[in-house]
């Protein structure tokens, strides 16, 4: 997987993304937005926001930081906002997941959702998360874990050299999810189709989070538009 290859893969679902994953990956989204303890006045971000959505589903006083790196995806999450009102979606940025531009400890929880098998770096992806979640905050993610039945298995390999074309990798093992450093993780779930896909809860444990390098002032830089 490969920046180019993503954008390309999204380019092509984004027109009719949310009448097929909609429904697919909508009890797991409700899961994790449930699983935030309160989410009440929180600052939340969701990387890989996609078509935004989980977006209606957060409380009404909670501040909803989405990125995304397909503008594609991204423009239809920012007419859901404007269509549906959505006064607590505080921005919309198109940044990569791997390289944030937030301040160390920006926000009360960090969430992907079905994002970690479609980065290149999943590695990358967990540490960026953790750097920008607060002492005490929650990191979530929901993803598609290679399955343990064989036959499934066997499909997931087959269609693993179609990584690119597809957008994910279908055969990504739980193991390849790193443990993000000072974060004690609380569960693992299934959350939607049998346990196909799986939610992981992590908590940060309040030491200082595993930052590769500081992001300087604090402020985010959005290498694009945004939309508050
Ligand atoms: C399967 S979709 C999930 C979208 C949304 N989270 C949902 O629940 O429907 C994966 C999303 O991750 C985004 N994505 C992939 N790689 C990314 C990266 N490096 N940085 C930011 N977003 C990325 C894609 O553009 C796409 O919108």
């Amino acid at each position: 997987m490969d920046i180019a290859s993503i954008k390309s893969a999204y380019r092509r679902y984004a027109r009719y993304y949310d009448r097929v994953f909609g429904p697919i990956f909508a009890p797991g989204r409700n899961m994790a937005i449930e699983q935030l303890d309160s989410q009440n006045g929180k600052r939340i971000l969701e990387v890989g926001v996609g078509t935004g959505l989980s977006l209606p589903h957060y409380e009404d006083d909670t501040r909803i930081v989405g990125i995304d790196i397909s503008s594609d995806m991204l423009n239809i999450a920012r007419q859901r906002v404007q269509d549906e009102n959505l006064g607590h979606v505080e921005a919309l940025l198109e940044m990569d997941a791997e390289n944030l531009s937030f301040e160390d400890n920006s926000f009360d929880a960090v969430i992907a959702m079905y994002v970690a098998s479609v980065v290149p770096n999943p590695d990358r992806l967990m540490a960026e998360m953790a750097r920008v979640c607060k002492p005490g905050g929650d990191l979530m993610v929901i993803n598609h874990f290679a399955s343990h039945n064989p036959l499934l298995r066997g499909m997931e390999r087959g269609l693993t050299p179609l990584s690119r074309f597809v957008g994910f990798r279908p055969s990504m093992d739980l193991s390849e999810l790193p443990q993000p450093q000072g974060f004690e993780q609380l569960g693992i779930y299934r959350a939607n189709m049998m346990g196909y896909w799986k939610l992981v809860h992590y908590r940060h444990t309040g030491s200082a989070p595993s930052a590769p390098e500081s992001k300087g002032n604090g402020a985010a830089h959005p290498s694009s538009s945004a939309h508050s």
